[in-house]
Order: C-alpha cells, then structure tokens, then sequence
C-alpha cells in the first residue's frame, strides 16, 4: 500500500482531490482481493465459497441499529445522507477501503500462520469481504480474523468476538479456553440484550464496545456524524409559526415500535391530556401523513430530503429512547437538533454531557408532571424569543461544550466518512492491539521465571453497559395491574436475563461442556434465587 493511501486511509483529516482519493480507492481494492486471495496456512480458516448473497442477507438483518426504526426508506436511498449503519452495509465503499487500520507503529513483519487469530463469532458482522478470512494490519501489530467457527479451539485463537444483539447465553462456545478472551460490540439498544447489563453478563467479556462512555471503545457519538451535522440552519421561526397557524401541533411525535422497555406511550398518553401533540406512526397515531409515500415509512432512519422537511415544520419534538440508560442517545436525540426543532428528551440520564450548550434540549425528566411540561412547552411556543434560546448552539461558536468537542474530535472512526474506519474495523484492531501486547507480556513474564508481575486480567464491569431496570413510562408500578403486557414483558425480560449471565458464569466455572445442560443451569439459578429471598 502506498504511503499516501496509508495516510488517507488512517490520517483522516487530510484533504486530498477526489482522483487521488479513487486512485486509492482502486489501490486498495485490488491490494484486498491479493491478500483475501494468498494462501493462509497452519490451522487458520482459509475459507472461500461463503457467498456474497449469504454475506448481505446477513448483514441485511443489522442495517437498522436503532429496533424502533422498523422502515427503510430504500427506494430514496440517498447515498450521501447519513446513515449510522454504515458499518453493516456490506456496499458502504467506506468499510470495504478504510479496514485497514496500519499505524506508523505497527512494524509487524510476521507471516499469516504466526499471527494471532480473532474468531468473529457472530459471522453476519464479519467486516470484510470477501472470503471468510483475512489478514488485518493494525495501529500497533498484525492479526488474522474469520468469520470460521473451526478455529474455536486452536491455540492461536486468541480473542472471540461477539455482537450484543446475537449473543445467547445458551450458545456460548463452552468450555471457555483459559487463553482466549472475549470482546463484546453492542451498539444498540440494551432491550436487545438484558444480559449484558448485569454485572454476571457483562464480566463474561474482557473487552467492550458499547454506547457506554465507559467501555473500553466507546460508540457513545455514533448517531452524530460530526459537529457540523448539528449546525444545519433551522427554518425560520415565521415559517414554523405559519404551520403552526395552518393546523399543526406544537409537538411532533413518531414511533411505531411501541412495547418497549422505557415504556414511552403511557407518558405520551397523558402528555396528550395538556398537549396538541401530531403523532404519525403506529403508537399513539392521531394523524394521517400528508404524504402518501412517507406514510408507512414515519419513523424512517433515513434523512429523506422530504421526510425531513416535514419534520422540521415542527417546533419541538419527542424524543423518547425505547430503554433508559446512561449514554443510550440515538437519532432520535441528534436529528430533531440537526433539523432545529427542540427535542423533549427521556432517554440518557447523563444526556447534558453530551448537549452542545446547557440550553439546547428540555428533559422530560425536569418537571414533575406532564402538566407542568405542557404547560412549559406552550409557554415557548408563544414567545419567539424563549425558544430561540434553544438554538443558540447553531450560531457561530454557540457550540460550548469542551468535552463534545474534544471527543468528536479524538473519535478514530467515522460516520459514513471514506476518508476514516468505521467502528467494527476499528474494535477489531482494538482487540488484535490488545492480544498482541497480552502475549508479548505472558511472554516477558514466563521468561522472568515468574519474577515479575504476572499480567493483569481485563475483564469488562458493569458501568459498560449496566442499565437499571425497566420503570413504568408513568405512574409506579405498584400502580400498574400484573395483567399489563409492559409488566409481563420488560420485568420479566431483565430478571431473566440476570439468571442468564449466572448460569452461563457457572458452567464456565465448572469446565461445562455440553452446551445443552444451560435450561438446567438455569434452574438452578433460579432456585438458588427464590431460597435466598
Ligand atoms: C471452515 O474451515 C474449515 C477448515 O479450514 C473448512 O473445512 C470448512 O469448510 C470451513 N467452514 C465454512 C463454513 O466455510
Ligand atoms: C453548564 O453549566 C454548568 C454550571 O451551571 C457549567 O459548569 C458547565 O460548564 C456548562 N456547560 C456548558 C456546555 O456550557
Ligand atoms: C477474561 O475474563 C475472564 C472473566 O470472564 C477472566 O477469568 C480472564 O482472566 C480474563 N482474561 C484476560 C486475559 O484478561
Ligand atoms: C476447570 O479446568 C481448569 C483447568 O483446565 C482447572 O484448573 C479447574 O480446576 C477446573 N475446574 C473444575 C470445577 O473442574
């Protein structure tokens, strides 16, 4: 590879002309099909003959990160808009150049067969193509990853990497290996997996990268592509009050994924009570779309030019995570900001960090009744000048918050951005840096004749995902009848899933072969629970 795509590919920040930005392109594509293409030997899986059909359809299931936004805007697919996703979009020319992540330190000159390899255990997430194994080159040291599940034994499988959503404890490759660590990516909502937000869950995996802020490679930003996104001019207060006038409520409201953990509807009921609220999708829908095309695609990812210019008529809008947790933001927090409508958020608890300004959102959570947030809401909605306050972070250098600043800035992978890795590249490299400085120190330390220290363990804790029980949307859950299907689903699911991490922790702690035992592990988690209450 030249030295000038090295640099396009990692530097990221230069600006170069878009020939040489395609000659690289180019460059590297065929440097990728040579290296899919070399004979790996020694045990590594060399596989061939997966088909690109099988890898799409695959991935075809994870193209929306965020479970609420069930439609896909497909056939105005714009490929320039921002899509977070980018990462499982097999055609994403972005994740196909920039997953080679080679530093200037990595001077690596090891052969295939003596590099460590990284088993993706989830096959559907495999970032590369094609073929099902690859050589990656990466900021500090070298690695083989694949996707072949033959190699779950083999000495030189190092790391196992698993996708949050897909991880079922009762499929865990057992017995666990005492020199292979497991890597965890979860990037989206933690209702995908309560496991993982239990401390038993969650100390299965040594290295994480989750939303969490607090993981080992954070993805807490990935619903913002970059700062400018944010800056996007609003429409004028004028033509938001002209919409006003020709019927449309104050508040926007767009979901059509409605049995969710957070339990939003049973707080937008009662918020309808106090409010003029026009809501589109599926819950709470007291509204027909104007346009016919974007009827049943309402609560679309996408930022369709028409669907966005519809929202953006809409002075404020709800924005309302389907779970609660810390650092759990999604594009329904960044896209209203990005249109200039005012969100009204629940979601994060610690959304402030991330806000460009301390006035730019109004949380759900300041105010002790949907009454008094109505009443809050239509306050702003007739005084221009209140409201604008909200969108000061729009103006030139309204964007105050030094630690937003600093961590778009320092982030390595980008957003729908060629020039930078996407994020599943990235953790891959994170965990093969990892591996490598873990068995050079094993190395150093049997060498010593165990005089020095021997390495430390790595293992993920709880505040790297750690998200608190479900609670009612409104009211206490005493309140709520047993009968109620947010009760039997979400309480049920998040104590659930603790039994799951312990059951799983045991048969690893007694060498537990037979994947199939984990219903009887299970049972007698459960009874060891019900005798200690
Ligand atoms: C995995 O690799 C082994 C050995 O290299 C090979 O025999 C097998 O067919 C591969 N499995 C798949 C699913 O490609
Ligand atoms: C927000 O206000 C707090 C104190 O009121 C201050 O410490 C903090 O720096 C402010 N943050 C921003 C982004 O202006
Ligand atoms: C990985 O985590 C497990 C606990 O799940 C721990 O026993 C093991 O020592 C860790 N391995 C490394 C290399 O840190
Ligand atoms: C599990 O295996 C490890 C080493 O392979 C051994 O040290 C440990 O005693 C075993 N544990 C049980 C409960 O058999």
């Amino acid at each position: 590879m030249s030295a000038g795509c090295t640099q396009l590919v990692w530097g990221g920040r230069l600006h170069w002309g878009a020939s040489h930005l395609l000659s690289c392109l180019l460059a590297l594509c065929a440097l990728w099909v040579l290296a899919a293409a070399e004979p790996t030997e020694g045990g590594s899986a060399n596989v061939q003959g997966v088909g690109e059909a099988a890898l799409y359809q695959g991935r075809g299931q994870h193209r929306v990160p965020s479970e609420d936004n069930v439609a896909v805007l497909s056939d105005q697919w714009e490929p320039s808009s921002f899509q977070p996703s980018s990462a499982f979009s097999g055609t994403d020319l972005g994740t196909m150049v920039a997953d080679s992540y080679r530093g200037p330190g990595n001077s690596d000159r090891r052969s295939n067969k003596e590099l460590p390899i990284l088993l993706w255990w989830s096959e559907n997430l495999f970032p590369h193509f094609p073929g099902d194994a690859e050589r990656i080159d990466c900021p500090l040291s070298s690695c083989m990853v694949t996707k072949n599940k033959s190699v779950k034994l083999h000495k030189r499988t190092k790391s196992i990497i698993f996708y949050g959503t897909d991880f079922r404890a009762y499929e865990a490759p057992l017995p666990r290996l005492p020199h292979q660590t497991w890597a965890l990516f979860h990037e989206e909502s933690p209702m995908n997996n309560y496991v993982l937000s239990h401390l038993p869950g969650i100390r299965l995996f040594n290295y994480t990268a989750t939303f969490s802020r607090e993981s080992d490679y954070p993805l807490t930003l990935q619903w913002l592509p970059t700062i400018g996104y944010l800056h996007n001019p609003a429409l004028s207060m004028a033509e938001k009050n002209r919409w006003r006038k020709n019927g449309y409520a104050p508040v926007l409201y767009m979901q059509s994924h409605c049995d969710v953990p957070s339990d939003r509807d049973r707080y937008v009921k009662e918020l309808m009570k106090h409010l003029e609220i026009d809501s589109y999708g599926q819950c709470m829908k007291n509204r027909e779309h104007p346009n016919k095309r974007l009827e049943d695609t309402s609560t679309a990812t996408t930022e369709d030019p028409e669907f966005m210019a519809f929202t953006a008529r809409y002075k404020f809008h709800l924005a309302m995570e389907n779970a609660i947790c810390a650092d759990y933001m999604t594009e329904k927090l960044w896209r209203p900001m990005h249109l200039g409508a005012i969100p009204i958020y629940r979601g994060s608890p610690s959304v402030r960090d991330w806000m460009p300004n301390n006035h730019s959102i109004i949380m759900i959570d300041d105010f002790a009744s949907p009454k008094e947030l109505a009443e809050f809401i239509m306050t702003l909605d007739s005084d221009d000048e209140q409201y604008l306050k909200y969108l000061e972070y729009k103006k030139p250098g309204g964007t105050t918050n030094t630690f937003l600043l600093s961590s778009m800035e320092k982030r390595e992978w980008g957003v729908n951005d060629m020039t930078a890795p996407n994020y599943l590249n990235g953790f891959e490299c994170f965990v093969c840096d990892k591996e490598n400085s873990r068995i050079k120190a094993e190395k150093t330390y049997k060498k010593s004749q165990q005089g020095g220290a021997a390495p430390e363990p790595h293992i993920a804790d709880f505040n790297h995902m750690g998200c608190p029980m479900p609670t009612p949307g409104f009211g206490s859950a005493q309140e709520i009848p047993e009968s109620d299907s947010w009760k039997q689903m979400w309480l049920q699911d998040y104590w659930q899933s603790f039994d799951q991490g312990e059951a799983l922790t045991a048969m690893i702690q007694r060498n537990e072969t037979n994947q199939d035992r984990f219903w009887d592990y299970m049972h007698e988690t459960y009874i060891k629970r019900s005798m200690n209450h």
